[in-house]
C-alpha cells in the first residue's frame, strides 16, 4: 500500500509517498480501504516539528478516514466487511489501508460522499465538544468562532446555528461572503484590523457568551477579555505558533510566553469560565466520543450538519494540500485521496 510519510521535521519537501506492507487487522480491529483521509492543522504543525502529540519521524499522520471495510479481526463481526464507514485513526490515516479499532468507526451516512464523510470526525467532534459538551451554548446566547472559515470553524457554525445562538466569526476577508451565505450573522476581518473593538461595537460593549479560540498566545488574553458575564472561553489550538524552521520555533516560544494566567478570584469576580480541549487526548474515553458522534450523524440525517470540502488532493499532491492550509486559502476541509 501507499502512504504519505512525513520523513523529518521541515518544509513540504519532507512529505513523501512511500510503499509499505499492507496491514492485517489485530484484536478488535478492522482494516479500512481508505477512499478519503482528512488533513488537519495538526498535520502541518507535526511536519514543522511543533506538535508534541505527533509520533516520532518518520511517521504517517492522519486522524480520520472514510472508506470501505476490507478485513476484520477474528473477534470482530464479519458483516462489517464491505461496509462504507468513517473512522478516527490514531495516526496512519493518510494511507491506502489503515487498521483501526472497530469501536472508532461508524457507518458512513449514504447522503455523504466519501470526501464529505472524511470531513466529519475531527472537525465536528472538536466543535461539538467545545460548544455542546464543555461550552454549554444555549439558544439566544452568542458565540465568537475564531477562524470561522476553517474546518473546525465551519463545523462550529453548523452546531451554533442549530442551537439558535447569535454567531460572530473571525476569518480572512475573502471567506466572509461564503460564511454569511452559510448563516454566519457577523463576519469580522481579523487580518487587517483588530477584531476586538469590532466585536465590542457589534455587541454594544458587552462581549459574547462563548468564544472558541484555536489561535493561542496573546490571542487568548483578548478573547478572555471579550466575554460577557457568565461567558466561557474554550482554548483548543496554538496556530499563532505555526511556522517552518527556526522562525516557527520562535513563534511557538513567543505564543507560550504570551499565554494568559487565570486566577480563580478573577474568574469568580467576573463570572467567567475557561477550559481547554484536546480531542487527541480522548482515546481512552471511546464511549463518550461515540455518543457525540451519534448526535453528529443524526445531524447529517436532519441536514443541519453540512461538512464542506474545500478541495481534494491526490496523495502525490500532498505538498499542495499542506500549502493550502498554511497559506490560509482553505474554506472548510482539505482531504487527501489515495
Ligand atoms: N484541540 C483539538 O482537539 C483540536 C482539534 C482540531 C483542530 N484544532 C485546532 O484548530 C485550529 C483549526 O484547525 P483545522 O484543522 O480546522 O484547520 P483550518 O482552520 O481548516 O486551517 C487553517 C486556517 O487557519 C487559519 N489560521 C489562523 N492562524 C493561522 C496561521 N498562523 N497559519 C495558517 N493558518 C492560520 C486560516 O484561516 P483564516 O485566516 O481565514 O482564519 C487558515 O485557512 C488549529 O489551530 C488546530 O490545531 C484543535
Amino acid at each position: 500500500m501507499r502512504q504519505i510519510v512525513t520523513t523529518a521535521n521541515g518544509d513540504i519537501d519532507v512529505l513523501k509517498v512511500q510503499e509499505k506492507p499492507d496491514p492485517t487487522p489485530g484484536e478488535g480491529e478492522v482494516v479500512i480501504r481508505v477512499r478519503a483521509a482528512g488533513l488537519n492543522f495538526a498535520d502541518i504543525l507535526a511536519r514543522q516539528g511543533l506538535y508534541p502529540d505527533g509520533p516520532p519521524k518518520p511517521c504517517v499522520m492522519g486522524y480520520e478516514v472514510s472508506g470501505v471495510v476490507d478485513a476484520v479481526g477474528d473477534d470482530v463481526n464479519k458483516s462489517f466487511v464491505g461496509k462504507s464507514v468513517v473512522a478516527m485513526t490514531r495516526f496512519g490515516g493518510q494511507s491506502e489501508l489503515v487498521a483501526v479499532k472497530a469501536t472508532q468507526m461508524s457507518e458512513k451516512p449514504d447522503q455523504l460522499t466519501f470526501e464529505q464523510a472524511a470531513a466529519i470526525p475531527v472537525n465536528y467532534l472538536t466543535a461539538y465538544a467545545l460548544i455542546v459538551v464543555m461550552g454549554s451554548l444555549h439558544e439566544g446566547e452568542s458565540i465568537l468562532i475564531h477562524n470561522a472559515g476553517g474546518g473546525v470553524g465551519l463545523a462550529a457554525l453548523d452546531i451554533a446555528k442549530k442551537i439558535g445562538a447569535v454567531t460572530y466569526g473571525t476569518a480572512s476577508p475573502g471567506k466572509h461572503k461564503f460564511l454569511t451565505d452559510r448563516g454566519l450573522d457577523h463576519a469580522i476581518d481579523y487580518r487587517k484590523q483588530d477584531w476586538q473593538p469590532q466585536l465590542m461595537q457589534l455587541t454594544n460593549g458587552r462581549g459574547v457568551d462563548l468564544i472558541i479560540d484555536p489561535i493561542g498566545g496573546a490571542h487568548w488574553r483578548k478573547s478572555y477579555a471579550s466575554l460577557r458575564h457568565t461567558g466561557r472561553l474554550g482554548m483548543f489550538g496554538v496556530s499563532a505558533g505555526s511556522g517552518n524552521g527556526f522562525s516557527g520555533k520562535l513563534k511557538m516560544l513567543k505564543a507560550a510566553i504570551q499565554m494568559p494566567r487565570f486566577h480563580p478570584l478573577g474568574l469568580l469576580s467576573k463570572n467567567r469560565g475557561v477550559f481547554g480541549l484536546n480531542l487527541g487526548h480522548m482515546w481512552h474515553e471511546p464511549e463518550k466520543v461515540a455518543v457525540w458522534m451519534r448526535d453528529i450523524l443524526r445531524g447529517v440525517e436532519e441536514e443541519w450538519i453540512r461538512p464542506h470540502v474545500d478541495q481534494a488532493f491526490s496523495f502525490e499532491d500532498v505538498d499542495k494540500a499542506h500549502r493550502r492550509l498554511e497559506e490560509r486559502k482553505n474554506i472548510g476541509k482539505v482531504v487527501l485521496i489515495p
